[in-house]
């Protein structure tokens, strides 16, 4: 009875470690057996796959993306038609109601290729006010046959470019001079034109 009791837990663990590997080897056969199981184990390896394969594509994508220094200058139209991706720096500028944004960041939009291309170095007022992608026109675009939903739509969409973009400055009217921005350099992100600064108002 003694010899019993002291070989059954020594039997009970060799039969546990047994059932323990056998268990294993059952999962796996049961799984390598399995069509369905065999195509879910391919779908979350390839789901964890792609997972881990995204981030690291989306680090390196967001690591090329020079940060270029700051432009503040107007624009006339056709001082804008170069930078629209092509240019050395990679560049893009968009206008959107009278004034320019740096789209740089945006370039998977913007960028030669990008779904909105057509929109950069050029004014994209008109094309966002009429929901076209077409490139507008190449000269000065003063957009005063648009309707006043076409124009408030223009500005609903300078809104969404001032909330992710760099203001540049002014596109310019033919004629209308350069403003010179040299004396603004105070804080950056500021977005008050030449205001001085008052706070006595
Ligand atoms: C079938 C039609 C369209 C689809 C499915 C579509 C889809 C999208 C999507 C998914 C985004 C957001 C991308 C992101 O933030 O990751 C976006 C952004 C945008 N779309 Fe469209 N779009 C369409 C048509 C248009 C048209 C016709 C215009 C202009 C005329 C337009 C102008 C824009 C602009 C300006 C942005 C903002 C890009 C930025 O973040 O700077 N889209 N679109
Ligand atoms: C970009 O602009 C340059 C110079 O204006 C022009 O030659 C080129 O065709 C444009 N490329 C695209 C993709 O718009
Ligand atoms: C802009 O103004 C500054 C002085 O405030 C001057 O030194 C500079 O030459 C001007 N630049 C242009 C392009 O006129």
């Amino acid at each position: 009875m003694a010899e019993a009791d002291k070989s059954s837990p020594g039997a009970a663990d060799a039969a546990a470690a047994l059932t323990l590997s056998e268990y294993l080897v059952a999962f796996v056969l049961e799984i390598v057996r399995s069509p369905v199981n065999i195509g879910l184990v391919a779908v979350i390896v390839l789901l964890v796959y792609k997972i881990f394969f995204s981030s690291h594509k989306n680090q390196e994508a967001a690591a090329p993306i020079k940060q270029l220094p700051k432009l503040r200058r107007d624009f006339t139209v056709e001082e804008l038609r170069p930078y629209n991706g092509t240019g050395p720096d990679g560049r893009i500028l968009v206008a959107v109601n009278g004034n320019v944004y740096d789209v740089t960041k945006g370039a998977r939009f913007y960028g030669p290729g990008g779904p909105y291309g057509a929109f950069g170095g050029r004014d994209a007022s008109r094309g966002l006010a009429t929901f076209s992608v077409v490139p507008g026109k190449d000269e000065y675009d003063d957009l005063s046959d648009l309707q006043t939903e076409e124009m408030n739509s223009v500005k609903e969409w300078e809104e969404q470019f001032k909330e992710r973009y760099d203001l540049v400055g002014k596109l310019l009217k033919p004629g209308e001079p350069h403003t010179n921005y040299s004396d603004e350099e105070e804080e950056e992100g500021s977005q008050q034109d030449n205001e001085p600064k008052s706070k006595t108002e």
